[in-house]
């Protein structure tokens, strides 16, 4: 602070900031690399953003812990994570800038980072337990941090996750029985509908050779047992050991609920929170398929310096660590908007506005 007030440099605390890039390469007597400066920014502006995305999963966290949830929380609760998307669009591109650097100008200074890695970012752990992988983090995972970065990673855990806050609130989705109206068993009549439909089209379709029609017929079989199985809780049960899912039968049951009437008004929100997570699966799993590829481009089949095989170890991780599959798995549910059964009108009324008044029919 200056007598005039907040100075620019002081309130962004520019000198520590801009202090914070000090390259290994040149510290022992030898050239300093050119390129190491981009590695280090490009490092430090993803912890930069891995900050800001934590404060804004934090709360999103908050905002589900608080019981009964306020449903008038969602807005926040939707623009917070359409942020958090917005922000790995943009770090997802630093990539590009980090690959400028070529895999010899990177040997120029590799060896002077043994054994950091980015194996060791404790925010990146945290920005993956807070959403939820905590059950498919390697023992390993932590094991190369130092130990305050490991007790708190520990600690954060034994805490609630998005996924699971995710799951209890699906579960919870209203609506799904009203006033004697089921709508898993007018659902299954609209899915049995449409599946006669097909079988009819199949076996009058005058250019199916007899083993054609006899496969699309058997494909066919196979797509009725996989919808069977969404009801049936062995079928279900299957379904999870497969990894189709990982959610509840009730929050999958609801997510698709969700997505086949989000057209009526009190769904747009949660819909739009459905989208989001989507995204931010893909974001992430993008960045993962990315950064194995550029590992890839600068090392080849070089271990890490994380002790890991590198891209090897990289690219497993890019299927095994989805967080939001299931809604991703749920495309294979969903009918064609012409063949879902009709809501009854009074239910109509409670997922439209108020102000709307009677639904056109
Ligand atoms: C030349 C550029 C880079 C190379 C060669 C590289 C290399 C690697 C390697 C080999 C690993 C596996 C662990 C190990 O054995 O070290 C790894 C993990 C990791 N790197 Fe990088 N990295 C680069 C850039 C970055 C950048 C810019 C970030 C941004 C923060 C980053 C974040 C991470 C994270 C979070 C992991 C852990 C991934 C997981 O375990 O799922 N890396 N990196």
């Amino acid at each position: 602070m200056n007598d005039q007030g907040l100075y620019y440099a002081d309130y962004l605390q520019l000198d520590r900031l801009l202090q914070a890039q000090q390259p290994e390469s040149g510290k022992r007597g030898g050239a300093e690399a050119h390129d190491e400066m981009l590695f280090i920014i490009t490092h430090q502006a993803y912890e930069l953003w891995f900050k800001q995305i934590l404060h804004e999963l934090k709360s999103v966290l908050d905002l589900f812990a608080s019981v009964p949830m306020d449903e008038r929380k969602l807005g926040i609760i939707v623009a917070r994570l359409e942020r958090v998307v917005a922000i790995q669009k943009l770090i997802n591109q630093q990539i590009g800038i980090l690959e400028t650097m070529t895999p010899l100008d990177f040997l120029d200074f590799r060896n002077e980072l043994i054994p950091a890695s980015g194996f060791q970012s404790a925010q990146f752990r945290e920005i993956e337990l807070r959403l939820g992988l905590r059950a498919r983090l390697a023992p390993t995972a932590f094991s190369r941090l130092a130990a305050d970065d490991r007790d708190r990673l520990q600690r954060i855990a034994r805490e609630t996750s998005l996924f699971e806050h995710i799951d209890a609130w699906l579960a919870r989705t209203p609506f799904l029985e009203f006033e004697g109206f089921n709508f898993w068993e007018s659902y299954r009549q609209a899915v049995a509908v449409m599946l006669e439909t097909d079988r009819r089209s199949i076996l009058g379709n005058p250019l199916l050779s007899s083993a054609e029609t006899a496969q699309q017929l058997a494909e066919l079989e196979s797509t009725r047992r996989t919808f069977d199985r969404l009801f049936e809780p062995d079928g279900f049960r299957m379904l999870r050991e497969q990894g189709v899912f990982q959610l509840s039968q009730a929050s999958v049951l609801s997510a698709l609920f969700i997505n086949l009437y989000r057209d009526e008004p009190i769904l747009h929100l949660p819909f739009r929170l459905l989208t989001h997570l989507m995204d931010l699966d893909e974001q992430l799993t993008a960045w993962r398929s990315g950064h194995a590829l550029m590992v890839q481009r600068m090392l080849g089949g070089k271990i890490g310096t994380g002790g890991t095989s590198g891209h090897d170890y990289l690219r497993r991780t890019v299927e095994k660590k989805r967080i939001f599959a299931d809604l991703y798995n749920l495309s294979t549910f969903l009918i064609p908007r012409s063949a879902l059964p009709v809501l009854p009108s009074r239910l109509r009324r409670h997922l439209g506005f108020s102000f709307t008044g009677e639904p056109r029919v």
